[in-house]
Order: structure tokens, then C-alpha cells, then sequence
């Protein structure tokens, strides 16, 4: 036998060996760098959506969303040094004076304790250190709806019935609270647009007066004010408001108009043209989604719900079109209301049918059954709001247009050109359903929409039946209505705003069943849900939707199949259902609004700079 040192071996010597293999794995790395690139710059494409589970752009927001939420709820605060010291951290100031009670009425009631919880609060007060104290007193004591706070007891002037339920909300907490008026938004639509400019005077003019003041001089009380009737500031008058109001008909200039001076300058909603025509179908831009979105589904929810990255969106939601009601001011003064745009300056406190629970909202004690009960359906009823939509508007109206494109007749005359689509678009081929001309027939099998008043501008003359419309009733059918508890049997629930924010989110994220959820409106408890994790988040076009349910649903083709992740959907649900029954209670609306108001109550008092709490810093106190 030739022994193998005599002659060369076929095989590559060693070093050689390792070189080839090193090569091999450089070429691998590198071939995974440009599959990632292409993924992460490209739209959503046919690949995106076929490709093996664990590749959906879904899958990674899931993911992410995962991450994100674990840190947050990693800073829980168990002892209320640890609360004040993140206090100081994230606001640059000591906590207000009463932030001792306020942490053992927190503890007492048993909610999660993370600082970001509260972020909207600083969001919405911040400008105000920026007034005079003297200014907001006189205006909140001034203002033609206001709940009064005096010795511990809180009182209102008026009956109006959202008043009546924030009185409800605040006198569970009055032995809390300091001295302070409260003036109240009564309408559905937000009141005050600061202009960018001046805000940005004001958030600068705030940033000075952030400072820790020495232990020392810290004043830890709060001022006493004059009786409810007695002006407290009787040498000031009250900010002058030049309140505008507008309308589409008769014309009086379009609220688009006020909002844009929200944006900056720079912006493209500051800087583009208004729309005044809306008769035709709306003008739908996604790449202007793209700033939020990855690969075409939401990214980042708060920016989702920015308007001045959207110019598209004054013709796809009814309040810029034209609001049941409008009366907004310029002028920066505390007014508190429910819910509000991002570029409005009010004070946002837990809207009233949060707080009221009312069973049409909620779906009472019903949250549903379990996910394998229910069917693989998304359901959605409501009436035809958004604002006063006319013969000449209704196509850019949100609820409007999503019933539209869930409506499969629509679809499948739209997908064989028989009818055009009179108010949204088809989807870009992105979904399977929609390649193999099977749209309509794939939509019809599992959503379940439509409206159960068309709520007409003018409304139907008298032979007309009353909940129809003249010139929306050949597009929707009236469908009758189906009570929550109905609507939980089913998996998906999408929720569209109406006049302003939908008060039925709430239940949605109680129940069993995953809510899918679209807005331009902030809420108090929106640095306290996570999307993608507790909820999913869906574009204000709504160009998401069929992709997004094509993702849970999945679609069995003729020629192409994708995957469901009816599991994914279920672990969301379940998630935001748990969720919300540790971070939205009644409790925890107490809390927030407890903290706020005592922010408010030191923001309104002309020693603000110095007051603070500041008792665990005081040597020989422990906590
Ligand atoms: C999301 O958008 C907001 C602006 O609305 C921004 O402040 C925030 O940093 C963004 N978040 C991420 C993760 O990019
Ligand atoms: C188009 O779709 C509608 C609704 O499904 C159907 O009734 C009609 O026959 C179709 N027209 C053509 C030309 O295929
Ligand atoms: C669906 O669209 C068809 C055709 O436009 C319409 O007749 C029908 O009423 C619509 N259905 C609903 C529930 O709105």
C-alpha cells in the first residue's frame, strides 16, 4: 500500500481548507446583508408576503413591540422614592407638592407605577408655564363650563351631562385636592390650535423655568383661592379668544385652514395648498404613510396619528371636511377636554363614557368568549359619522370609505371595471386574493360591515325613511344594529373614528377579540398601550387593512397560499384584554387624574417655580 505521504492527496491541504470555508462564510454573510437591505427598502411586495413565517414585516413590528413593552414595564416603581427619583429624571423638576398622597393612593388601589404612564400630562402642560399664573386662574374661572374646587369639595355650575360625569370622576379624589377651576370642553371636537410659532416661544420660555430648586427653598404648600363666585383676580381680564368658527356650507373658510398653523413651517401640511373640492373619489398618497410605516404597515403609532407629515389626510377624514360643530381659538388658555388632534393644546382628561361605562360603548360585563369560539370574522356597525357630510363631501368621510372597501359587491365591480370605486382604492396587487380576480369573493368571506343610520347633511326629507340618505343610499345598505356583546363572537374589530375619537375603543381592548385600530386622536391613556402588542395599529387610509388581514386570516389559492396567524392575533387580543384591566381601570383614571390636577393646581399659582415635594430628599426621613 502507497502510504498517503507519498503521493499528494486529492483533498486541499489545511490551510487551504480553512481559507475556502472562510470564503464560503464571508459570501453567506454577505448574501444575507443584501437579502436584508432589499427587505428593508422595499415595499410590500409580492415576496414580502409569501415569504416563510418569520419574514413578515409584521412578525418584526410584532417583535419589536415585544421589546418595547418589556422595557417600559421594566421601570415599575414600588416605593415611592424610587417614583420620585424617576419624577426628577424624566421632568427635570421636583413632583408637585401632595405627590406623597398621590403615590399611596396610586399603591392603595394597585396600579402599575412607570413615569412614562403620565408623559401626555407634561405633553399637554408644559406650554402653560409659559403664562402668567394670574392669566390661567382668571381664564379658568372665567370660562362658561367649570367644575370649582374649594376646601377638599368639588362642585359644578352646570347640569350638562359630561359635566356631570367628570364632577363624578373628580369628587372621588376632592380630599385631595387643592383649590382650582376646571374649565370644560362641552363640544365633540377640540378647541384650541396655538399656531407653531407661538408654541414654540412657549415651549422655550417653559424650558427655562425646568430647574431642581434647592431643598431649602422648596414651598411644599398650596395657595387658597376666593370663594367659587368671587373673582380671584378681579384687576385681569380674561384672554382675549377671537374664536372662529367654520363651515363648509355656508362657507366661512375650511378648519383645515386653522389646523395647518399647528404644523411647522416647514412641514408639508404648512406648506401645501387646502382642498376645498371633495366630489370626487379622495386623493390617497401612501408613500406620505411612509415616515410611520414599515413596509407599509404602522411602525410608529404616535406618528401615525401626526397630521403634518399627511396632507392626504383633509380629504380622507371627515373633521376636516367639515365638523358637526367648530369653535376653535389661537389663543393658549386651560380648557380640558376628552380627546384632541395632535395639533391641539388642550388638557386631556379620560373622556366621560370611560369613565360613565355606558353598556352601548363598553359591552357592559361581556367581554366575550374564548378566541377558539369565535368566528374568523372583522366586524364593524356604526352610523355614518365623521362630521356633516353633504352630496358633494361624503366620498372623503373615514367611515365612509373603509365600509366602502369591505364591501365585496364594491370590490369585485371594481376589480372587473364594471364600476369605478366611488371613494377608496384597490390595493396595489399586494394581496393574493386580489391577483387570482377573487378580491370581492375573498373580503365578502369574512368581513361583516356597514352602517345602521346613513346620518345625511341635510337630512332626508320626510318621505324618506329616517335613518336613509338621498345621495349615500345607493352606495351602503342600512344594516340593523348588533349590541357588543354580539360583535365580541367575532375575531376582528376594526375601529374607525367618528365625530372625534371612538368611544367604544375601550370595550374593544376589554374583550376577547382584537381591536384594529385607526385614529387621529390622543387620549390619556396613549403612553400606556403598546401597539402591536396590546392592540394593532392600522393607517388612517386604511391601505394596511387587506394586508393586515391577509396576514392573521391567511388565504388558501388556487396558485398561492400564506400562512394565518390566527395565533398572533389571539395572543395580541389576549394581551391588550389583560392589559387594559391593570392599566385602564376606573382606578387608574383616578390616579392619572389626580396627578394632573395637581400639576395643574401648581402651574396656576404664582410660586410654582418653587413648589415642589421634596420630602424624600429631607435628611432623616426614610421611605
Ligand atoms: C415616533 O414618533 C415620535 C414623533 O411623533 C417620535 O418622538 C418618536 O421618537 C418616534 N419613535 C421612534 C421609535 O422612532
Ligand atoms: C363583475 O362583478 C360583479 C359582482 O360580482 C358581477 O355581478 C358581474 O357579472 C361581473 N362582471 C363581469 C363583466 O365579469
Ligand atoms: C355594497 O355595495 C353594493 C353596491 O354598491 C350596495 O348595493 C350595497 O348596499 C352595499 N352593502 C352595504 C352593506 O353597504
Amino acid at each position: 500500500m502507497r502510504s498517503p505521504a507519498t503521493f499528494p492527496s486529492p483533498r486541499l491541504s489545511t490551510p487551504l481548507r480553512y481559507l475556502v470555508l472562510a470564503v464560503l462564510l464571508v459570501l453567506l454573510v454577505v448574501w444575507q446583508y443584501l437579502v436584508n437591505l432589499v427587505q428593508e427598502h422595499s415595499l410590500p411586495t409580492f415576496d414580502s408576503l409569501l415569504a416563510p413565517p418569520g419574514d413578515h414585516p409584521i412578525d418584526e413590528l410584532i417583535s419589536r413591540a415585544e421589546k418595547d413593552f418589556d422595557t417600559l414595564i421594566a421601570t415599575d416603581s414600588k416605593i415611592l422614592a424610587d417614583s420620585a427619583a424617576a419624577y426628577r429624571k424624566r421632568r427635570g423638576r421636583h413632583p408637585p407638592p401632595g405627590f406623597g398622597d398621590w403615590f399611596k393612593f396610586a399603591q392603595d388601589n394597585n396600579a402599575i407605577i412607570v413615569e412614562e404612564f403620565w408623559d401626555q400630562i407634561y405633553h399637554d402642560l408644559e406650554p402653560f408655564w409659559a403664562l402668567p399664573a394670574t392669566q390661567i386662574r382668571k381664564d379658568a374661572w372665567d370660562y362658561e363650563m367649570t367644575i370649582n374646587v374649594r376646601d377638599h369639595k368639588a362642585t359644578a355650575g352646570s347640569d350638562w351631562f359630561w359635566t356631570q360625569i367628570w364632577l363624578d370622576l373628580i369628587r372621588t379624589i376632592e380630599h385631595l385636592l387643592p383649590d382650582m377651576d376646571i374649565a370644560l370642553n362641552a363640544m365633540d371636537e377640540p378647541r384650541i390650535v396655538v399656531p407653531w410659532e407661538d408654541l414654540v416661544d412657549h415651549m422655550k420660555e417653559a424650558q427655562t423655568t425646568r430647574h431642581m430648586v434647592d431643598v431649602g427653598d422648596v414651598v411644599t404648600g398650596f395657595q387658597k383661592l376666593p370663594a367659587c363666585n368671587e373673582d380671584p383676580e378681579s384687576n385681569r381680564k380674561p384672554s382675549e379668544k377671537n374664536w372662529e368658527a367654520t363651515s363648509f356650507s355656508p362657507p366661512t373658510g375650511p378648519f383645515w385652514d386653522i389646523v395647518r398653523c399647528g404644523c411647522p413651517l416647514t412641514s408639508l401640511v404648512r406648506q401645501g395648498e387646502t382642498m376645498t373640492d371633495f366630489d370626487h373619489a379622495p386623493y390617497i398618497s401612501r408613500h406620505l404613510g411612509s415616515p410611520h410605516s414599515h413596509q407599509g404597515y404602522v411602525a410608529n403609532y404616535t406618528l401615525s396619528s401626526e397630521i403634518c407629515h399627511q396632507p392626504d389626510l383633509q380629504g380622507l377624514n371627515g373633521i376636516f371636511v367639515e365638523p358637526i360643530s367648530i369653535q376653535t381659538t389661537r389663543v393658549l388658555f386651560p380648557l380640558f377636554g376628552g380627546s384632541k388632534l395632535s395639533v391641539n393644546n388642550e388638557i386631556l382628561l379620560p373622556a366621560p363614557v370611560y369613565w360613565n361605562e355606558e353598556e352601548r360603548y363598553t359591552g357592559g360585563a361581556d367581554h366575550g368568549g374564548p378566541w377558539a369560539d369565535k368566528t374568523s370574522e372583522a366586524i364593524w356597525r356604526g352610523v355614518a359619522t365623521g362630521g356633516k357630510s353633504r352630496e358633494n363631501t361624503w366620498r372623503a368621510f373615514q367611515r365612509h370609505r373603509f365600509v366602502a372597501m369591505n364591501n365585496g359587491t364594491k370590490l369585485s365591480l371594481a376589480q372587473n371595471w364594471t364600476a369605478l370605486p366611488a371613494n377608496f382604492e384597490l390595493p396595489d396587487n399586494t394581496i393574493v386574493a386580489q391577483r387570482e380576480g377573487r378580491l370581492g369573493e375573498w373580503v365578502s368571506s369574512w368581513s361583516n360591515m356597514g352602517f345602521v343610520d346613513l346620518f345625511c347633511e341635510p337630512p332626508p326629507p320626510e318621505s324618506h325613511p329616517r335613518n336613509s340618505c338621498p345621495y349615500t343610499s345607493p352606495h351602503f345598505e342600512v344594516l340593523d344594529g348588533l349590541k357588543m356583546a354580539e360583535q365580541f363572537d367575532k375575531k376582528y374589530l376594526p375601529d374607525i373614528d367618528g365625530n372625534s375619537f371612538s368611544g367604544r375603543y375601550l370595550g374593544f381592548l376589554r374583550s376577547t377579540s382584537l381591536p384594529i385600530k385607526a385614529t387621529l386622536w390622543r387620549e390619556w391613556h396613549d403612553s400606556r398601550l403598546v401597539a402591536w402588542k396590546h392592540f394593532v395599529p392600522m393607517d388612517n387610509r386604511y391601505s394596511d387593512w387587506l394586508g393586515i388581514m391577509q396576514y392573521f386570516l391567511g388565504y388558501e389559492g388556487e396558485t398561492e397560499s400564506v400562512v394565518a396567524h390566527d395565533d398572533a392575533a389571539e395572543r395580541i387580543a389576549s394581551s391588550g384584554k389583560e392589559w387594559a384591566e391593570k392599566v385602564l381601570r376606573k382606578e387608574d383614571m383616578q390616579v392619572y387624574v389626580l396627578r394632573l390636577l395637581l400639576e395643574y393646581a401648581r402651574i396656576s399659582n404664582e410660586r410654582r417655580e418653587k413648589m415642589g415635594w421634596v420630602e424624600d430628599l429631607i435628611s432623616g426621613k426614610s421611605h
